[in-house]
């Protein structure tokens, strides 16, 4: 059931329920993280591996010690920067964090979501959210409360609803060698944006063997459809003609017999826009009859290199 009703909300999570939980990023599915029938029910729900862990959402900032130590200055000045905001850090855990929600790390990946329903929500209750996509292991990750519902609505009480998710593409995750922040998923902080408040930053999300974060996975956010990143639109369209093509294109009306369905993601190519529009666009061409997605690949700088990354992944077979 899709609803606003905060209150029905805190009293589900209250007694060990899990719900639907709209952020500014994505949606997620919620539960209190002392629970552990909540996230028992979280990773069965999402089919997810026990191994990848989850993320804690907090109310404030000010809360971040009490779930994590050891906390390296850089992780400080990035919290101070960007929450609250799409940044997850990833930072060693305290004691009293339990296992089930961080497969048995000594780490805790933490972020506190700048969402109003959220914070508010989080507000009347006095344990953090785990909360990961709410989506199933791999698919789209949902942007909407009706993507929520569509992919949960027997097996979940409540979708607690925020309307459309403002930033659109998930948080991005930084971890720490010393202090030395390293990018474990690209998301919604550009790397610039970070480089600019720390420094340098290296890049490492492209761990196949043992994932640091399973978003770094080659094949993730996935539409059933097939779908091709493309460099060069008018040469694909060209190549696959005779096909039954939906097209997802940055700013560009492109027009030709074989496209099905056209989705532009920002007519004025802002990448902020694009990225907001991307998994609901994702969401409508895998729905629509058409054999073939090719995806055009975005300017490769800022919030371009987080939207191409999930393009990649959404493009691995
Ligand atoms: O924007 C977001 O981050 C959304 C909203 C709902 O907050 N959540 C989200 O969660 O994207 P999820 O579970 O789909 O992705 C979390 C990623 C996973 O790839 C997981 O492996 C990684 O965070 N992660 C969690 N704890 C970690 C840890 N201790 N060390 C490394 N990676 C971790
Ligand atoms: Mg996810």
């Amino acid at each position: 059931m899709i609803s606003k009703d905060i209150k029905q909300a805190v009293q589900i999570l209250t007694s060990e329920g899990i719900i639907g939980l709209p952020t500014e990023t994505v949606y997620g599915l919620a539960g209190n993280i002392y629970s552990e029938k909540a996230i028992a029910d979280i990773y069965r729900i999402k089919q997810r591996p026990r191994f990848n862990p989850l993320i804690v959402h907090l109310k404030a900032a000010s809360d971040l010690d009490t779930v994590a130590t050891d906390i390296p200055q850089k992780a400080r000045d990035l919290a101070a920067a960007f929450w609250p905001g799409p940044l997850t850090l990833v930072l060693k855990k305290q004691a009293h964090i339990p296992d089930w929600i961080s497969s048995g790390k000594s780490t805790v990946a933490v972020r506190v979501p700048n969402h109003p329903v959220a914070l508010s929500l989080l507000q009347q209750i006095d344990f953090p959210l785990a909360a990961p996509s709410a989506n199933p292991f791999g698919s789209i990750s949902p942007t909407t409360s009706v993507h929520v519902e569509d992919y949960f609505a027997d097996q979940i009480p409540m979708v607690l609803d925020g309307g459309a998710c403002q930033k659109g593409i998930e948080s991005t995750i930084v971890g720490f060698e010393g202090n030395e922040p390293i990018v474990y998923r690209l998301g919604s902080v550009s790397l610039e944006e970070m480089e600019a408040v720390c420094g340098t930053i290296q890049v490492r999300n492209h761990n196949e063997e043992a994932p640091e974060a399973p978003g770094m996975l080659a094949k993730h956010y996935s539409p059933s459809t097939k779908l091709i990143l493309s460099d060069n639109l008018p040469s694909s369209l060209e190549a696959h003609h005779g096909t039954r093509i939906g097209v997802l294109s940055f700013s560009k009306v492109f027009d030709a017999p074989s496209i099905i369905r056209l989705e532009v993601l920002s007519a004025k190519a802002d990448l902020a826009e694009a990225a907001s529009h991307l998994y609901a666009a994702m969401h409508r061409l895998d729905h629509a009859d058409i054999d073939l997605i090719i995806a055009e690949k975005l300017p490769e700088v800022g919030l371009g290199k987080s939207i191409n990354d999930r393009l990649k992944r959404a493009a691995t077979q």
